[in-house]
């Protein structure tokens, strides 16, 4: 079975998602990383030359390239994935995936984002005393989508050690 991750921005889904591969000693894909390494771009250089549009339907496209590999994985998508292009839906009817939205509160996506605001181009140019207010928006704009997912894990004040064993008792 593959494994997709889904979740906010700063939610540890890259971080969880290795964790976990290591766990089930399968393979880790990071849908960010893969559309860099196509493309041979960063995702913000992708946002900045090509605009974000471009970035919808590459993202769209990579995603559909890699649940077609034959093999199991875990795979982190980015935080935008599940609410474009009918992503969620492609994943929803996948026999051979299962999907985990990656819960986090407004309150730890501030504060991780603060501090890591230059990497994610959507928030980049945002003053800090308005990530607050655009986070929650724009999260409860997404919740539909995350809450389409199979299984939920609230990651809020739980050590990653923790998190990935109760992912992986939910997930075998
Ligand atoms: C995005 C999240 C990013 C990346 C891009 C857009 C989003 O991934 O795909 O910057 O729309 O939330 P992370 O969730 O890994 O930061």
């Amino acid at each position: 079975m593959k494994t997709v991750l889904i979740g906010y921005m700063g939610s540890g889904k890259s971080t969880i998602g290795r964790l976990l591969a290591k766990k089930k000693n399968s393979p880790f894909i990071d849908l960010d990383d893969y559309i860099e390494d196509k493309e041979k771009m960063t995702v913000s250089e992708i946002f900045e030359t090509k605009g974000e549009i471009y970035f919808r339907k590459q993202e769209h496209f990579y995603l559909k390239e890699i649940l077609a590999l034959k093999q199991d994985f875990v795979v982190s998508l980015g935080g935008g994935t599940p609410c474009y292009a009918s992503n969620m839906d492609i994943l929803i009817a996948d026999k051979n995936a299962t999907s985990v939205y990656l819960k986090t509160s407004i309150a730890t996506i501030v504060q991780r984002l603060t501090n890591e605001k230059n990497q994610r181009p959507l928030v980049a140019r945002l003053k800090e005393e308005d990530l607050h207010e655009f986070i929650a928006k724009h999260l409860f704009e997404r919740s539909y989508f995350y809450h389409q997912a199979k299984h939920l894990l609230t990651v809020d004040a739980k050590k990653v050690t923790e998190i990935v064993t109760e992912l992986a008792l939910l997930v075998d």
